[in-house]
């Protein structure tokens, strides 16, 4: 596996490698892999001849007094299990190498990003569609691959794809949780031990709502009310941020729950917050 750290010089190879006909699949992450990332490569290096990792903290997702400076590292170990889970090319630019210091040009899906986490991260998706879109620019991807937990920023960048004419196919990888539930993230570090054993609860409780709808309780605001009441009574200190019930695709909100919906919550912790969705199909 090969370490980038310059944009033209991963250009050049992908370039280099599409002309060949190589099938270039990307897979974009923030590091400190954990389980759900490794799956995301093992499911993209199926899918390709070529795999490149892009291991990028993105300064310009992360909103002021968030934890751009704290965002958990480890490079020498992300490279280890990138290797070992069949990338060609790990990408790690410096930020200054993404952005020119007189950067100007953003991406946005306004109307999507404005909801749920786009709520009380204003600018964060604007971050995202802008470094996705110049990292496939980059890698050239036939395929690249995101997890579902991320739901709101994977229905953003197959709109941003499909709006843009983008010729890359983005595929959704399942949620990867451990063994208790809890949907795995590099964040979860931040839990104390007293918040790790009650945030798998947060499942828990989206199940039980969609189990609730699927027998017959289909008001979105009936619904949200016993995911509230059932997160206070099991994730004690949990603060939700939101909760709430929307279209999968377009991530409108919705009244009645009528064949395919999401429930998405975002619940502060002390020093975390953690996300996380569970489809329900009616
Ligand atoms: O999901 C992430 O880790 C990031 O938002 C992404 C897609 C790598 C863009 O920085």
């Amino acid at each position: 596996m090969k370490i980038i750290r310059h944009p033209r010089e991963l250009q050049q190879l992908c370039m280099d490698w599409e002309s060949k006909g190589r099938r270039i699949g990307l897979v974009p992450t923030m590091g400190y892999f954990h389980e759900g990332h490794l799956s995301l490569m093992d499911d993209c290096r199926k899918r390709c001849d070529k795999l490149v990792v892009s291991l990028f903290v993105n300064p310009t997702q992360f909103g002021p007094g968030e934890d751009l400076e704290t965002y958990p590292r480890d490079e020498e170990r992300d490279a280890r299990l990138a290797e070992e889970h069949g990338a060609d090319v790990l990408f790690v630019p410096e930020p200054g190498g993404m952005y020119d210091p007189d950067h100007g040009t953003w991406i946005q899906v306004p109307e999507m990003a404005k909801g749920l986490c786009g709520a009380s991260r204003p600018d964060h998706f604007r971050g995202v569609c802008t470094v996705v879109c110049k990292l496939f620019m980059l890698a050239r991807p036939k395929v690249a691959v995101f997890g579902q937990k991320d739901w709101q920023q994977l229905a953003i960048i197959r709109r941003m794809v499909r709006d843009l004419n983008i010729p890359v196919e983005i595929t959704g990888h399942p949620i990867v949780r451990e063994a208790d539930g809890l949907a795995l993230s590099s964040r979860n570090v931040y839990l104390t031990e007293e918040e790790r054993r009650n945030a798998p609860n947060i499942h828990v409780v989206l199940r039980s709502a969609a189990e609730k709808a699927k027998s017959g309780t289909t008001n979105a605001e009936t619904l949200k009310r016993f995911i509230r009441d059932e997160l206070a009574a099991k994730v004690p200190g949990g603060r939700p941020d939101y909760i709430e019930i929307v279209d999968p695709e377009t991530l409108a909100n919705v009244n009645e729950v009528r064949q395919k919906a999401l429930i998405a919550v975002a619940i502060f912790m002390s020093r975390a917050r953690l996300i996380d969705n569970f489809s329900i199909e009616v």
